[in-house]
């Protein structure tokens, strides 16, 4: 079997033409939607994410503020923006670039932002809404997994689905959502015994590991039909590359993410459909 692609490209222009139309209605009722981002230091591959994020707002009509901080930025004074950010009426959104610097508290910054304008969903109060199936802002990327699985009725219900991820990001989250779905779901990494034999019982995997000299899927790793969602993201000589060696997994598999033009497009989508849900929100509170 040739697997059908997952095509991120369409699934994310329908989120994006859904997202316009919110826009327009917000700013029917004098509410401008903004989208405020903070990066700290000078990784070039974040500084190019933020990039991304700025043109994407654009494209939709969300106004963005763009703060890029020095590496010696100090976690109180990243504390302070954040504060005035919470406090800023015309800011729906916050996302605060990850990683931050070595120096900062993660925790304490993610947990000194608003959850109203957590718009990756990282708040630890918004990490227990997700836990208990009644979050609003959920992270990015896990949740425009579950929007491409759904566009292509694939329903995880009973399935066995292997992540090969644990972060707060991508693994931790995506578990959340693919329970409550109903799919029996393992999580894997670096020190799991018999990975590959956990891979070739799974129904459905979801690889996020993003460095192809530790971990590469190839079909000899998957059992026919599988389908496979890949997160990872790679510059192998000079190229874009995912996960997985898709040529060959793409003659096994059932269902496949590209790399580029699968997943990446839907975390870009989801933040410009969590900002619009956040300002929809704050809007409503605000009138009340
Ligand atoms: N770094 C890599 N992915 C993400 C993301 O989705 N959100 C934030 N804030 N940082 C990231």
């Amino acid at each position: 079997m040739v697997a059908r692609l997952i095509d991120g490209k369409v699934v994310s222009v329908d989120i994006k033409s859904r997202v316009i139309r919110a826009v327009q209605e917000l700013k029917a009722m004098g509410v401008e939607p903004c989208l405020a981002t903070v990066l700290v230091g000078d990784d070039p591959a974040s500084a190019t994410y933020i990039e991304s994020k700025h043109k994407d707002a654009k494209e939709v009509g969300i106004v963005t503020r763009d703060h890029r901080l020095a590496a010696t930025f100090k976690q109180k004074e990243l504390r302070e923006l954040v504060q005035l950010l919470n406090n800023d009426p015309e800011v729906h959104g916050i996302l605060v670039q990850l990683p931050l610097p070595s120096h900062i508290d993660e925790f304490d910054i993610l947990s000194s932002l608003s959850p109203l304008k957590d718009v990756d969903g990282l708040t630890p109060y918004n990490v227990g809404m997700l836990q208990s199936g009644i979050a609003v802002l959920k992270p990015c990327t896990p949740s425009g997994i579950m929007e491409l699985l759904d566009y292509y009725k694939i329903d995880v219900a009973g399935m066995d689905v292997v992540i090969v991820n644990r972060s707060n990001l991508v693994g931790k989250p995506l578990l959340i959502l693919l329970l409550e779905r109903d799919a029996t779901v393992t999580i894997c990494h670096s020190k799991t015994k018999d990975l590959n034999e956990k891979l070739r019982s799974a129904d459905l995997i979801v690889t996020a590991v993003g460095n192809r000299r530790r971990f590469t899927l190839t079909a000899n790793m998957i059992k026919e039909d599988v389908v496979v969602i890949d997160v990872g993201i790679t510059r192998l000589n000079g190229k874009l590359t995912g996960d997985l060696d898709f040529d060959s997994v793409k003659q096994k598999a059932s269902w496949i993410t590209p790399v580029p033009g699968g997943v990446g497009l839907m975390t870009r989508a989801m933040l410009l459909k969590n900002t619009v849900a956040a300002a929809a929100f704050i809007t409503r509170e605000m009138s009340k």
